[in-house]
Parts: structure tokens; C-alpha cells; sequence
């Protein structure tokens, strides 16, 4: 009998940001966080256990990764190992539709796809809270990228179990994604350990205690299809997150001067009336979310922006699935 199976997850773009850990050791975020799938970027991963294996093996984009990569994925491999019960190793040979390193998190993607995979081929079918669980402790934002759609992952202060849900399926809005890439470079801070260090910030408090208003303000504009309600919490919360980033000791700066031109043009344009706005991760690249109706005429006008490499274009996706 072989034990293999593929899946394939989207990454997903938070609305509202997840930026520090409250339980460290049951990976439970410091706040709620609701984020979109985006579709047309995948990682697609194969899991296949063998039992004349002495260690997990990981193939990334068709190269060997060995050292801090790969140890991640051998921590998260012993997880599905201890919640399962079975002792083998596996092959685990996973590729990326998007460009290596242009600077798109591939973490939600990877882990979440993992979390399918690595428990499919032992023949586990498991509920999709109970694998939404299982891959925030590879990443946390891995969680969202288990169910479809728009996608809330609320933290929960009586429970060590933590997981994602959806809150609207991809077709209950048409947004687009349009990822604006400054830079393909790895950020030198990595999430995992630049949120750790988010409490430092003294702005931090007030994020963590206003975050269940943004989250209601953040839901309904998605279930009323608001778009200027979505602008104003999206922008409010990406803006927060970077202010407690530059404010941690020491402070991270994960924009570029460019991603800020960028964010003063959306600006502009929204004045003009055209509905669109922004978001960015910890990194220099601009999410610049719109609607489908715009989305051609939003891509023609950041296309021309000079100092750009390049402009992806996502539409909400659903659910990790097994292919
Ligand atoms: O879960 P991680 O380690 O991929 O961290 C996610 C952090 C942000 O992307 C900045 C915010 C978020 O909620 O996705």
C-alpha cells in the first residue's frame, strides 16, 4: 500500500493582521485576524512515508533544502507523527505556482497544504477545524488557508485549540488581489521572530484591545460587500501593524520608501473615486486590493509606476484540497 497523497493551498492576505503570540507553546495568536484566499498562487505538495526513511526528506521548487528549512518541516512532520500515532518518514516534494523568493509568503500555502497532504496519505480524513488546527504550528496565517473563501481565525483564551473558519465563500465578493512587488529579496527578520518581539512596542496594547472592534467593523464590510467600510478598517490595521513593528525594540522597518509612494497613490486614486486600497505584510511588497471591475485599469496604473518588479494578479480562492 502506498502512503502518498498531493494537496494544494492557496496563500491568503490578511485584512486584519495577526502580529503576536499569546501561548507560544499551543500557538495561540494575541488577536483575531480574517484574511482572503488568493487565487491563481499555489503551492501544490506531495507527501509520500517510507518506511526505509531515517528522516523526512524535502524537496522545494525541484531543489534539496536541508538546515533551518527543513527542519521546519521535519517539526511539523513529528506533529502529524504524535496526533497520528505512526512512526514513518516521508518524502515531502512541494512547488510554488509564484516566483521563488518575490517576496509573496508562501508559509500559509505550504503548511497548510502539508497539514492536508501529510495526514491524507495515512489515510486520515480529518474535519477541516481539526486541520486548520493542526497547520497554524507551522505558520499561524497557515491556518486560513485551510478554509475557503473569506476566512476568520479567532483566538480563543479558554482553549489550547485554535483554528480558521469561513465566514463567506470566494464568490460572495468579486476582489482582486493585484500584489505589487518591490523587492524579491528575503526579509532579513522573518514573521515567527519579528512578532515575538511585537510586545516591546508600546503601541502594541492598544492594537491587541481595539482588534475585536476592527474585526466587527471587518466582517460586516465583507458581508454587506461594503467597500469603503473594507478600505478604511484594511488600511487602519495594516497601518497599526507597521507602527508596532517600527516601534518594537529593535524596530523593524519591513517597507520600503516606494511601498509608501505606493500607498500615498492608492490614496489618490481613491479620491478620484476608484475603490481600491491596501495592505502589507511584513515585507516591502503593497497588496493592492480592488474590485474585479477595476482590476484592469487598477494593474494598468501601478504597471506604470517606476521601480516596480513586478504586479500578480489573485482573485478570492477556496479551500486546500487534495488533488
Ligand atoms: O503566520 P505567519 O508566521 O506567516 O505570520 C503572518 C504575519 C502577517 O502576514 C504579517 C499577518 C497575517 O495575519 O497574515
Amino acid at each position: 500500500m502506498t502512503l502518498k497523497a498531493t494537496a494544494l493551498a492557496h496563500p491568503n492576505i490578511a485584512f486584519i493582521k495577526y502580529w503576536g503570540i499569546k501561548d507560544e507553546t499551543h500557538r495561540i495568536p494575541a488577536n483575531d485576524s480574517l484574511s482572503m484566499n488568493i487565487g491563481c498562487l499555489s503551492t501544490r505538495t506531495t507527501v509520500e512515508y517510507d518506511n526505509l526513511l531515517s528522516s523526512d526528506r524535502l524537496i522545494l521548487n525541484g531543489q534539496t533544502v536541508n538546515g533551518e528549512g527543513l527542519h521546519r518541516v521535519q517539526r511539523f512532520m513529528d506533529r502529524i507523527r504524535l496526533m497520528t500515532g505512526q512512526p514513518l518518514f516521508a518524502h515531502v516534494t512541494s512547488e510554488n505556482n509564484f516566483p521563488v523568493g518575490a517576496g509573496i509568503a508562501s508559509s500559509a500555502s505550504a503548511f497548510a497544504a502539508l497539514a492536508l497532504a501529510g495526514t491524507a496519505a495515512l489515510g486520515f480524513d480529518l474535519p477541516e477545524r481539526e486541520l486548520s488546527s493542526l497547520a497554524r504550528f507551522g505558520s499561524g496565517s497557515a491556518c486560513r488557508s485551510i478554509p475557503g473563501g473569506f476566512v476568520e481565525w479567532r483566538t480563543d483564551p479558554e482553549s489550547s485549540e485554535s483554528y480558521a473558519f469561513s465566514i463567506a465563500p470566494p464568490d460572495h465578493w468579486n476582489l482582486a488581489d493585484c500584489i505589487v512587488i518591490l523587492s524579491k529579496a528575503h526579509k532579513s527578520v522573518g514573521s515567527e521572530a519579528g512578532m515575538r518581539q511585537a510586545d516591546s512596542s508600546p503601541l502594541q496594547e492598544a492594537r491587541i484591545k481595539d482588534s475585536g472592534r476592527r474585526m466587527d467593523l471587518c466582517r460586516s464590510a465583507i458581508l454587506n460587500r461594503d467597500f469603503n467600510a473594507l478600505a478604511e478598517v484594511t488600511e487602519l490595521d495594516s497601518n497599526l501593524m507597521h507602527a508596532v513593528m517600527m516601534t518594537s525594540n529593535p524596530p523593524l522597518f519591513y517597507w520600503h520608501p516606494l511601498s509608501l509612494g505606493i500607498m500615498k497613490t492608492i490614496k489618490d486614486w481613491q479620491n478620484e473615486g476608484l475603490p481600491v486600497t491596501y495592505t502589507l505584510d511584513a515585507g516591502p511588497n503593497v497588496h493592492v486590493i480592488c474590485s474585479q471591475e477595476v482590476m484592469g485599469e487598477v494593474l494598468h496604473r501601478l504597471r506604470q509606476i517606476t521601480g516596480i518588479i513586478d504586479v500578480l494578479k489573485g482573485l478570492p480562492a477556496g479551500p486546500a484540497r487534495l488533488i
